[in-house]
């Protein structure tokens, strides 16, 4: 029955009654907080594009590591810059690399803490792109190779979760059977299945160095034009055996999540890029906006959406506020 019957403003009229009827609830389980790793020992350095983030070593990133499983985030993905770059990307699959030494460190330390690793070459390639470089562009199938392997050091230094994001074709299929074979059967894939080519990745290359050093990642990161053609992608991973499929980024594509979350029985992550982070962080800074209030109405959208998973720079802060009692909830 319609008005005057029907008052929506009845519901809103006090805290505890909102609280009854509030459909979306935002806890830091849903988080995963990204780590950068450099090599070295002892550094802790603030990210320039990235405030309030830091490169750390490995030793470091333990202990980061620890305040971020004592707040009540259940995992992280950890970023690294390799000491040195080549064209393959080599020092990515290496088992005393930076990555695997720093896994193998939070898994003694906090076992229960999951550990996530990307699994891409373009923080460890001299010319920045995802892969290896025949006739200016990624060569799919030779950097398939070498992602077995990237996977295969990532499963020996105990990650929980691998999550490739250099959206090459088969990579799913590629690192389930690599895992398989050699007794990782219970290692998580998180495929990052619908990644587009998009600019707000700007201020994480920053952070990592790789920019690409010639053209752009368009010929294997998605046109942002294209919804159906995400679903496709996300099909595709499931056929191949992800666990858990992602979208990439997550505020300019929320119709993407929505869209895979009514279509696909999966969990699903979506990644609040650095971008996202950075316009609020600089709009924040200039006193333009509200940052603690727009970070939780991103995050919320984002959950809202059909997320599971969010990946967010901001899961430390969002949990230090939970914690206080500071999030509605
Ligand atoms: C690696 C990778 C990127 C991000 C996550 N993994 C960068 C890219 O594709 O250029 C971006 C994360 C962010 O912007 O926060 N391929």
């Amino acid at each position: 029955m319609a008005f005057p019957v029907t008052r929506m403003r009845r519901l809103r009229r006090t805290p505890q009654l909102r609280a009854m009827v509030r459909e979306t609830r935002l806890t830091p389980s849903n988080l995963m907080m990204p780590i950068f790793l450099v090599a070295g020992k002892g550094i802790k350095k603030e990210i320039s594009s990235l405030p309030g983030l830091y490169h750390l070593s490995s030793d470091m990133a333990v202990e980061e590591a620890k305040q971020i499983h004592d707040l009540g985030i259940p995992s992280v993905l950890l970023f690294a810059i390799p000491d040195s770059k080549d064209t393959q990307g080599s020092a990515s699959w290496q088992d005393d690399g930076v990555v695997q030494q720093t896994v193998r460190a939070i898994k003694e330390q906090i076992p229960q803490l999951m550990v996530c690793t990307d699994l891409c070459f373009c923080e460890y390639t001299s010319h920045g792109h995802c892969g290896i470089i025949h006739n200016n562009d990624v060569d799919n199938d030779a950097t398939l190779k070498i992602t077995a392997q990237q996977a295969l050091s990532h499963a020996r230094a105990g990650a929980d979760i691998i999550a490739p994001s250099g959206m090459m074709d088969g990579v799913v299929t590629t690192m389930r059977s690599a895992l398989d074979e050699n007794g990782f059967q219970d290692a998580v894939i998180m495929s990052y299945a619908a990644k587009f080519a998009s600019g707000f990745y700007g201020p994480f290359r920053e952070a990592v160095q790789s920019t690409p050093e010639f053209g752009d990642r368009r010929s294997y990161q998605m046109d942002p034009a294209n919804g159906h053609e995400a679903l496709r992608e996300v099909a595709l991973d499931i056929e191949e055996g992800a666990d858990i499929v992602m979208v990439k980024p997550a505020l300019a594509y929320l119709d993407i999540i929505h869209a895979v979350r009514e279509k696909y029985q999966m969990p699903l992550a979506a990644y609040n890029v650095s971008g996202e982070y950075a316009m609020i962080k600089a709009a924040a800074a200039k006193g333009w906006i509200d940052g603690r209030r727009v970070m939780l109405e991103t995050l919320l959208s984002i959950k809202r959406a059909g997320t599971d998973i969010i990946i967010s720079y901001f899961s430390k802060e969002f949990a230090e506020l939970y914690r206080k009692g500071a999030v509605e909830g």
